[in-house]
């Protein structure tokens, strides 16, 4: 891996963040016209900052040896202790070199440290490298949702920490 910097997200970070994160999710073309729009929505920089601002550390970015962000996640602690994944992308210049897998272990670190006992977290089915990558981070294959959120079919992982 690169030199790459992980670290929880400040205000002056966020307008890089959406600028960083909105074309990744636009490549992702296996979501509904009413899925994406929201998806755009979440990497604006309004709701961004809205994120920053009820979810303490709860942004978390990849940063190249240039200071560009290049990888993000955002997870926070829902009801009874356990952690939900909400965003993971990283650039896809940069993907496949372990960027990914250190988000998340910073994200699962935070979690543990807020009393987590366990993150889960959605795929779409046919996000075909979620697939992959879930299970190398200790995550297992809950199920399926069938016409969850969206109308979509959702995968749904977790990792129990303890
Ligand atoms: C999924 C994603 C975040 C993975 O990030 P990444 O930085 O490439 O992943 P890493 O390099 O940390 O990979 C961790 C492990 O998963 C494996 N992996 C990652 N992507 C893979 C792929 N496309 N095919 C096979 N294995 C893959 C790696 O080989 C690695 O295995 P190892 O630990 O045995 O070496 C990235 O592909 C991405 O941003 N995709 C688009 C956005 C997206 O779909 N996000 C998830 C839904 S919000």
């Amino acid at each position: 891996m690169q030199k790459v910097k992980i670290r929880v997200a400040k205000k002056r970070d966020i307008r890089a963040i959406s600028k960083f994160g909105t074309p990744v999710v636009k490549e992702m073309k296996f979501y509904n016209r009413e899925h994406m729009a929201r998806n755009i929505y979440e990497l604006s920089i309004r709701d961004l900052n809205d994120t920053l601002r009820h979810n303490r550390n709860g942004i978390v970015i990849a940063l190249s040896d240039s200071n560009s962000v290049i990888g993000m996640c955002v997870h926070y602690v829902s009801h009874g202790h356990v952690d939900w994944l909400d965003w993971l992308l990283v650039d896809k210049r940069y993907r496949k070199m372990g960027i990914g897998k250190a988000l998340m272990e910073f994200a699962i670190k935070d979690a543990k440290k807020k009393g987590c006992h366990k993150m889960w977290c959605n795929s779409n089915p046919e996000n075909k490298p979620m697939l992959k990558f879930m299970p190398k981070l200790g995550f297992r294959k809950i199920g399926i949702a069938k016409r969850h959120a969206f109308k979509e079919d959702e995968i749904l992982w977790e990792r129990i920490f303890g």
